[in-house]
């Protein structure tokens, strides 16, 4: 797979001309942070959800799953720290009106021989390295000036610099919750106020006697869940990647207490390993970033971020966390209830740690989006040199497998061609039909859309019984007997994981 240099205009544009994303709620202007999947959208997101599900659930006998409801008790969110805690820092800017996140930029002031400050700018980014960077970039002329200027950073959490975007004076910075409430029952009012569930982790751990008594789990194990997720995010861009309503896929894995560091590392371990062998993403545009000490979550006790090489830099798809006990013992203290553990064997009490894995669902499809596309080269007609756009998709993932073509609209090749595709169906290909257009133009619409294969059934094939099947990334071309198309493609699919880089 050739992985490209792209800009996330073109996976925005692609998306939305083939029916993956739309804004929500676009004929009325569109709802901000808020994304409608179409069509394929929602095969590609099923697909990211299933393969998390069976690799996570369904392939361990100690992982169980469970779907919680988005509406809790209003005392779960005051015992998880969220109402007091789960805040953002937040900004405006006197002149222009950008509210900003103080804590993701870092102010630089350039300074003179003497110490003097001379300029002072802020940019968008936690490093401190690439700040400097863009400050050389950005008064490249005015540093020719001086003969020693030294950079001093500071984050502008601790310190406010100027507007990133006017250099106007910002607000002191507030904190906001970062919760949804709503109202249940008739009445609003005291009483009434519940939350949009900011994580879905909370309802496994109220849960987490539930499920162990019902399912006589011995500890270590998990349990997992897939569901929406609700912030009110302060600053939202970069398309799916931060929404206020989003999925997220989340593991809880309760273990003895001196147990830890141990799992931390196993779950570690597996997590980034599945992004290459099973979504198919190269393992150069993963890698780890771990929680420095003093940012780490209210409830952590140690985490690391998996980063993906998105096209606006690298940016957490999934997150491991060492929780400890604090959810536990919190729901126990809150809620009056005991949650602890009592070991069958040894007949030890206590209450489990917690090891988590948290990742998005639509992270995950961007990424896929973004590590799928190219604009592959092929010699077109007369020699002339054209490119097609191609989501070079896992077949795994990708939302249809397999296309079916009759050459041509009569009904000889049609009727064939409509068995053949309800074939695959039936034995569990995801499939497309398509009569439309030149059969160049059906392969181009099929390579858009990241489908791996298409079949056309043409005349020969009324004699011959064979079809002809066309492989997405190399555009090979090889007839296979009717019989064996289902047998072939199951072949093509499973020698696929050797190419991944
Ligand atoms: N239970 C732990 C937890 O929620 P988190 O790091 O806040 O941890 C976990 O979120 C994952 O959820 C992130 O790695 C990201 O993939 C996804 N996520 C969080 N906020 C998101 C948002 N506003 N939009 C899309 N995905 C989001």
């Amino acid at each position: 797979m050739v992985e490209q240099e792209i800009t996330l205009d073109q996976v925005v544009s692609l998306s939305k001309r083939r029916g993956f994303i739309f804004q929500s709620s676009e004929i009325y202007g569109g709802m901000g942070a808020c994304w409608d999947y179409g069509p394929l959208g929602v095969e590609l997101k099923q697909n990211v959800k299933t393969c998390w599900w069976d690799y996570m659930v369904r392939a361990r006998e100690n992982v169980v799953g469970m779907d919680g409801s988005i509406l809790m008790h209003p005392e779960v969110w005051v015992a998880s720290g969220h109402v007091d805690g789960f805040h953002d820092p937040m900004s405006d800017c006197k002149e222009c009106k950008a509210r900003i996140r103080p804590d993701q930029f870092t102010v630089v002031e350039v300074r003179d021989e003497k110490g003097k400050v001379v300029e002072t700018a802020s940019f968008e980014t936690e490093d401190p390295e690439a700040a400097v960077k863009e400050c050389r970039e950005k008064f490249r002329k005015e540093l020719r000036r001086l003969s020693e200027p030294s950079f001093i950073t500071h984050r502008m959490e601790e310190r406010l610099g100027p507007c990133p975007y006017c250099g106007g004076e910002l607000t002191e910075p507030r904190q906001f919750n970062l919760m949804f409430k709503t109202h249940v029952g008739a009445v609003e009012g005291e009483g009434s106020e519940v939350y949009l569930r900011p994580e879905t982790a909370q309802a496994i751990f109220v849960n987490f006697r539930n499920i162990q008594q019902t399912t006589r789990q011995r500890i270590p194990f998990g349990i997992a869940q897939i569901g929406k997720a609700f912030r009110n995010e302060i600053v939202t861009k970069a398309f799916i990647f931060r929404s206020r309503e989003f999925e997220q896929m989340e593991m809880q894995f309760f273990i003895p207490p001196e147990e830890d560091e141990k799992w931390y590392q196993y779950w570690k371990d597996l997590r980034m390993r599945y992004y290459s062998e099973v979504l198919g993403v190269s393992s150069k545009r993963l890698r780890w970033e771990p929680h420095p000490a003093d940012k780490l979550a209210h409830y952590a006790k140690a985490a690391a971020d998996i980063v993906y090489d998105f096209p606006m830099g690298w940016q957490e798809i999934e997150g491991v966390h060492n929780r400890g006990d604090f959810d536990l013992s919190q729901h126990a203290s809150h809620s009056g209830k005991d949650m602890s553990y009592r070991d069958p064997v040894t007949n030890r009490t206590y209450v489990p740690k917690v090891i988590e894995t948290s990742a998005g669902v639509d992270r995950c499809v961007l990424m896929l989006l973004c590590s799928a596309y190219s604009e592959l080269e092929e010699i077109g007609e007369g020699h002339k040199r054209d490119t097609r756009t191609v989501l070079q998709f896992h077949p795994r993932v990708a939302p249809t497998m397999v296309a079916v073509f009759p050459l041509s609209k009569k009904t000889e090749l049609v009727e064939p061609s409509h068995r053949l595709e309800a074939e695959l169906r039936g034995d569990g290909f995801r499939t497309a039909f398509d009569v439309t257009g030149a059969i160049g133009k059906r392969y181009r619409r099929q390579d858009e859309v990241g489908t791996p294969f298409c079949v056309t059934f043409d005349f020969d094939s009324l004699q011959d019984g064979a079809v002809t099947i066309r492989h997405r990334d190399t555009m090979e071309q090889d007839r296979v007997a009717l019989d064996k198309v289902a047998e072939v493609l199951r072949t093509k699919m499973k020698s696929w994981d050797g190419n991944i880089g």
